[in-house]
């Protein structure tokens, strides 16, 4: 499989959503990923139904909602009936994380699991069978636009070793300071999906980024 892009609507120009997005519906995009932020477990608030319900109107891309909120699973058919495709939860969030996995994928969505820079990849060790989607954090979640923690690179190596051996079907997301200086290499430690905000948002021509990040072979 090819790798995945997903452009976080958290950089764009909120002023011009409907134009921002339908930049991304013309563009290589994969996904259109969407940063719910609580002020609780991250220190940053983001947007919340309103917007999401905004963006869903105008997407014709899937929307992988990154909930990075307290207690997600009183949201999560809020986030389903407004047209979430992907669910993401962190890890650091629940409790009953087996639970809410099940939850999501109740509902008809894909259904991924977040973790923060410093928390364990074995701790996936006993999910990692019912999840589609890792996304391992390489900032600390709450703000665009901060610079990629090197020491990502070895957790997407200790992951990807995980899922094989493992015989486990999820895909690895990578989210946080992505930029074409680390994209290939991401790629070649076992990433399939890459979130960009400022990297493409703040370019010239966003849509001629994207199209550079996807076309990385
Ligand atoms: C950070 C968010 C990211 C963020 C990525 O908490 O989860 O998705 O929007 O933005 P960049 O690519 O600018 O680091
Ligand atoms: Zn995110």
């Amino acid at each position: 499989m090819s790798h995945l892009i997903a452009p976080s609507i958290l950089a764009a120009d909120f002023g011009n959503l409907q134009r921002e997005i339908e930049m991304l519906n013309k563009s290589e995009a994969d996904y259109i990923h969407v940063d719910v932020m609580d002020g609780v477990l991250v220190p940053n608030i983001s947007f919340g139904m309103p917007v999401i319900e905004a963006i869903t109107r105008h997407a014709t891309k899937p929307l992988d909602v990154h909930l990075m909120i307290v207690q997600p699973e009183r949201y999560l058919a809020t986030f389903q009936s407004l047209g979430a495709a992907n669910i993401t939860v962190h890890l650091e969030a629940c409790t009953h994380l087996h639970r809410t996995i099940q939850e999501i994928k109740s509902l008809g969505c894909t259904a991924g699991v977040a973790l923060n820079p410093h928390t364990s990849i074995q701790l996936l060790k006993d999910i990692i069978g019912d999840l589609d989607m890792v996304c391992l954090m390489s900032v600390n979640p709450g703000f665009g636009g901060q610079k990629f923690i090197e020491h990502t690179y070895s957790r997407v190596e200790e992951l990807k070793a995980l899922i094989i051996e493992t015989g486990a079907t999820a895909k690895i997301e990578i989210d946080g300071g992505v930029s074409i200086q680390n994209a290939s290499q991401l790629l070649e430690y076992g990433a399939d999906i890459l979130v960009a905000g400022n990297f493409v948002f703040s370019s010239k021509n966003p849509t001629e980024t994207i199209n550079k990040l996807k076309n990385i072979v």
